[in-house]
């Protein structure tokens, strides 16, 4: 396995949590490089399932050791409450868990600004999770955020907060018209998560580096997807970090060279929570049915989420952005109740075609889809594990995504539950032409 990227490649959502946890399995390691308690990654075993908002999906193999990266945010409350939630079902969280002192942290007054801008943006809002990301991130791009290092020296931490929060309650008073906070709560909040935290406080790079040169098999877990990528997502319709496998590196503080393969998460289909365009977005009442039949709510807001076709002009997108080596193709099985399925193979703007995945809001606005309309399979695949107990069909839309993308596709997935998969081995497919 060596060193493994897994990296959504649509708007999040993808079952990417199921993937890395299948993964994870062999895995010494797994790290998550970027996003916070934003995400929120579903993982299904032995009935129970869990959802993990902040600590890597790997925290539920015994043996795998989890990391979050200096390019993750955390937030202390959820943090420990998911800790809390993992000792209670018997999980062992300390000494696996460990966590970089130069991760930065999402404070209250991240959180209220998150809420009250989205606020005040009205029609133009973003829909974000209001877990206070973009507000703690544009504090690191300030240079005015909060790292854990600074909680190892309290006068430090405090004479920092006193100055922050001293600008935020103006900006929170006077420009958002809400309640400015109580410093002094702050203060003793973050000191009391200090105490907590010791245990947890690593340097990261030191870890992974130490450990890769050791030969050890790690698994980078990227949260949220391409397309809410700061620099590459439908911005400012994203999120504010880099999901896409560049990150992982700067993330986490190892080399890009230290990375051997990276492995694209796509859903049959398509999903977007919060606002922004979506191309292949269907319509009423098809969407509620691809809705119900995938339960496509989210896992951190609860949202119902925005559902079409599966968009191959992204796929492609994604592959690039990302250099995959290979596709995991999620959720497979919800497709099953489908007489024709069609896939967005290119767009059409304005009377002519676009290749490549446009950046114009403007554009993405009025591109109209091309359709292929494959022919569905109508049987329950839930209950396969090998690629030739496949129906025909459904092989036949494995291949048509293989070929429009260049990609081979390693697994898909068929259901919630852990051991729902079919592997594809090399030689079990031709090559992609
Ligand atoms: P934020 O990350 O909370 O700032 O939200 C920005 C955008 O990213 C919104 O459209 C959210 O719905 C979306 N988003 C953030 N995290 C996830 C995720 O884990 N899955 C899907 N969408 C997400």
């Amino acid at each position: 396995m060596a060193v493994t990227a897994v990296v959504g490649c649509q708007w999040g959502d993808e079952g990417k949590g199921k993937i890395v946890d299948l993964l994870s399995e062999p895995a010494d390691l797994v790290a998550r490089f970027q996003g916070g308690p934003n995400a929120g990654h579903t993982v299904v075993h032995e009935g129970e399932e869990t959802i993990l908002h902040q600590i890597p999906s790997g925290i539920l193999h015994p043996h795998t050791v989890c990391l979050l990266g200096n390019g993750t945010v955390i937030d202390p409350r959820i943090l420990f409450d998911e800790i809390r939630e993992l000792e209670e079902k018997g999980v062992e969280v300390r000494g696996r868990l460990f966590i970089s002192h130069k991760a930065h942290l999402i404070m209250p007054y991240h959180r209220a600004i998150d809420e009250a801008a989205e606020q005040a943006a009205g029609t133009r809002r973003i829909g974000t999770t209001g877990r206070g990301i973009g507000p703690a991130y544009t504090d690191k791009y300030q240079r005015c955020g909060v790292r854990i290092v600074d909680l190892l020296d309290r006068d430090h931490l405090e004479t920092k907060l006193r100055a922050n929060l001293r600008d935020k309650n103006r900006l929170l008073k006077n420009y958002y018209n809400s309640t400015a906070l109580d410093v002094n709560r702050i203060i003793d909040e973050y000191i009391a998560f200090d105490e907590k935290a010791d245990p947890f406080i690593k340097d990261v790079s030191v870890l992974l580096n130490d450990a890769i040169d050791e030969g050890e098999s790690v698994l980078l877990e990227g949260a949220q997807g391409t397309l809410l990528d700061i620099d590459h997502g439908t911005y400012p319709f994203v999120t504010s970090s880099n999901p896409t496998a560049g990150a992982a590196a700067t993330g986490l503080g190892i080399g890009p060279r230290r990375i051997d393969h990276v492995i694209g998460v796509m859903k049959a289909y398509t999903t977007r929570v919060g606002n922004g365009p979506f191309p292949t977005e269907l319509a009423e009442p098809m969407q509620s049915r691809f809705r119900d039949w995938g339960e496509e709510y989210g896992a951190t807001t609860g949202r119902a989420r925005r559902c079409g076709w599966l968009d191959l002009v992204i796929a492609r997108y994604a592959a690039r952005v990302n250099g995959l080596d290979s596709w995991a193709l999620t959720k497979l099985d919800v497709l099953s109740e489908l007489d024709e399925i069609n896939v967005c193979t290119g767009y059409i703007h304005r009377g002519k075609r676009i290749v490549h995945f446009p950046a114009e809001p403007w554009v993405l606005d009025e591109v109209e889809p091309e359709y292929e309309t494959l022919r569905g399979w109508k049987q329950d695949i839930r209950g396969v594990r090998r690629y030739a107990d496949l129906p025909g069909e459904c092989r036949r839309y494995l291949d048509f995504i293989r070929k429009h993308t260049g990609i081979d596709i390693e697994l898909i997935s068929v259901g919630a539950e852990r051991e729902a998969y079919v592997p594809l081995g090399s030689g079990e497919l031709a090559p992609v032409s």
